[in-house]
């Protein structure tokens, strides 16, 4: 029997009301349908993040592997095409696709071993640095996501969104980073970004020390990148150190990889308006500090 942890099911309602409990509730027979179609053993504890079931599971060959669950949207849909770009070079390996329900089987890592575990900060920070470098190296392909559009549509629904945020001081910062990506949004880039690497996409492998998963893929700047590594395991005096480590070993333009750094920020503050919440406190003081860095 497959297990669908309810901490997972929780999360889908919250976040996709109907169409997550609708997905919850298909999950049981759509996961029994891989295991048997891909001739796969169930091998483990179902594990899940806040959007996927992934269960650990043997080929036919005896070799250790995942099934990835996830609901098919626009952010899901890159994933499998960035991982099968990335052929296992930094990333983890895609083993097989299906395109219509967006499972994918993929080579098993150690769940027990993120990058979130190490106790040195500025050593993760610096892993996620050089996994970032080489990543972002390709080109992206032509259909993929584009951070341009991405960009153009944040930039038309600020003034609307800035309405709703009622501390002036909040409200000026959060139209300076809508001010640092106009400046930038002509060159919205064309590389192939991850978009999510944080400590928690990072996982160990025995063949490489630690490998990302879980892309949520565009077309852009690779400036873009950087706010998950400045913001989780968040300690205000350390932004400065962690956007130099960043823009060095990535060899980013610094003022650059700040407007879009702080358009990443323009882009969390913007969803916390959508949803009726003030712009998180730590993402516009982590502005405020990049501003001067
Ligand atoms: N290739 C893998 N090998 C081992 N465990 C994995 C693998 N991919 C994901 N996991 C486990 O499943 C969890 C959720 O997967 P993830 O791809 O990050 O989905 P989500 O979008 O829900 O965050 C991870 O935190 C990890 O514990
Ligand atoms: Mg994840």
């Amino acid at each position: 029997m497959i297990d669908v942890p309810a901490a997972l099911a929780a999360e889908q309602v919250k976040y996709n009301g109907p169409a997550g409990h609708a997905f919850i509730t298909a999950l049981p027979d759509l996961a029994q349908s891989f295991l048997d179609r891909w001739r796969l053993r169930l091998d483990g504890p179902s594990m899940h993040g806040v959007s996927a079931l992934v269960l650990p599971v043997t080929t036919a060959d005896g070799a250790p592997a995942v099934l990835k669950l996830q609901i098919l949207d626009e952010e899901s849909a890159g994933e499998p095409v960035a991982l099968r770009l990335w052929d296992g070079d930094h990333a983890v390996r895609l083993l097989r696709h299906d395109e219509p329900t967006a499972a994918m089987l993929l080579e098993r890592l150690d769940p027990t071993r993120m990058l979130s575990h190490l106790d040195d900060v500025h050593e993760a920070v610096l892993v996620i640095a050089g996994l970032l470098a080489r990543l972002t190296a390709l080109p992206a392909p032509k259909d993929m996501r584009r951070l341009a559009d991405i960009a153009h549509a944040m930039l038309e629904q600020t003034p609307h969104a800035l309405k709703h945020v009622s501390d002036p001081a909040d409200r000026r910062l959060t139209a300076d980073c809508a001010a640092a990506l106009s400046e930038v949004v002509a060159e919205p880039g064309d590389r192939l970004l991850h978009w999510d690497l944080h400590y928690e996409n990072v996982l160990a492998a025995d063949r490489a020390p630690w490998l990302a998963i879980d892309p949520k893929p565009l077309a852009g700047d690779p400036g873009f990148e950087l706010l998950p590594a400045i913001v989780d395991r968040y300690d205000p005096a350390d932004v400065r150190w962690r956007f130099d480590a960043l823009t060095g070993v990535l060899g980013l333009d610094r003022d650059r990889a700040r407007a879009w750094t702080l358009a990443r920020v323009l882009q969390d503050c913007l969803w916390e308006i959508e949803d009726g919440r003030p712009p998180e406190p730590r993402r516009l003081e982590t502005a405020r500090l990049l501003r001067r860095a």
